[in-house]
């Protein structure tokens, strides 16, 4: 029997993002389109300023365009309120950015309970989940830790953890090892490789680094706002 074509599970037609800034007005995408199927591993490269982080978060639910479309798992997220955003961002993406973005007041438990929270998920089943995924990133021994008693590859393990708490469809990957020494950061990149490999998951990682893009599947590069 014939392999079933895989469906995109991100598509962005024609989408532009400009910022207003007093009056001037910054252009962040020109016309973008983009599409990436289940379960790809896709890098996107570009010079800096050329609308990476600003596409990533529209994919994440994270902002909305000014025009066009963007379709995450067949549902257009272009035009819905925040709230609506938050809801489909808490069940199907996972984020991890390059400065972690992990509480500085909570343990490395606490920081993967969190969007659990959110989501409803009762405490007992959250604790569970959350030692888990520590676990499975290396970090048995740090759980109860804060993030400034952690070093910056450890800090991002934490956050890899986190980004899997709701067990999302896609991770979304901002310069994830942009703050880390190369060492490191070939270490976060394997689990993002794991990820994809065993777990499944659709990635999308920026990064500006060539010998971290080899990772992926598929390389785009955007420039100006636009994929070249
Ligand atoms: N919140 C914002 N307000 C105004 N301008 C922004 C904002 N976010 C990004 N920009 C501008 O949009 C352009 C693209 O930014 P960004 O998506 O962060 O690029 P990259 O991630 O590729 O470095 C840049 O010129 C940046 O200054
Ligand atoms: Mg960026």
């Amino acid at each position: 029997m014939p392999k079933k074509s895989k469906q995109s599970i991100i598509k962005i037609e024609n989408v532009w993002k400009t910022y207003t800034m007093g009056e001037t007005k910054v252009h962040a995408l020109r016309g973008m389109n983009f599409q990436v199927k289940e379960g790809e591993f896709v890098a996107i490269m570009g010079p800096s300023g050329s609308g990476k982080s600003t596409a990533v978060n529209m994919i994440g639910c994270l902002d909305v365009p000014t025009k066009g479309e963007i379709y995450l798992e067949r549902k257009n997220i272009a035009h819905l309120e925040e709230s609506e955003l938050a809801q489909i961002r808490g069940k199907i993406i996972g984020f991890i950015f390059q400065q972690f973005n992990l509480i500085p007041t909570l343990t490395a438990k606490e920081n993967i309970m969190l969007p659990m929270i959110f989501q409803g998920v009762p405490k007992q089943k959250r604790l569970k989940r959350a030692e888990k995924l520590l676990r499975e990133v290396g970090l048995k021994e740090r759980m109860d830790h804060r993030p400034t008693e952690l070093s910056g590859g450890q800090q991002q393990r934490v956050a890899i953890a986190r980004s899997l708490a709701n067990d999302p469809d896609v991770i979304l990957a901002d310069e994830p090892t942009g703050n880390l020494d190369s060492k490191t950061g070939k270490i976060v990149m394997e689990y993002l490789n794991m990820l994809h490999k065993k777990e499944k998951k659709t990635i999308i990682m920026v990064t500006h680094d060539k010998s971290l893009s080899k990772f992926a599947e598929r390389k785009e590069r955007l420039k100006d706002g636009k994929i070249i």
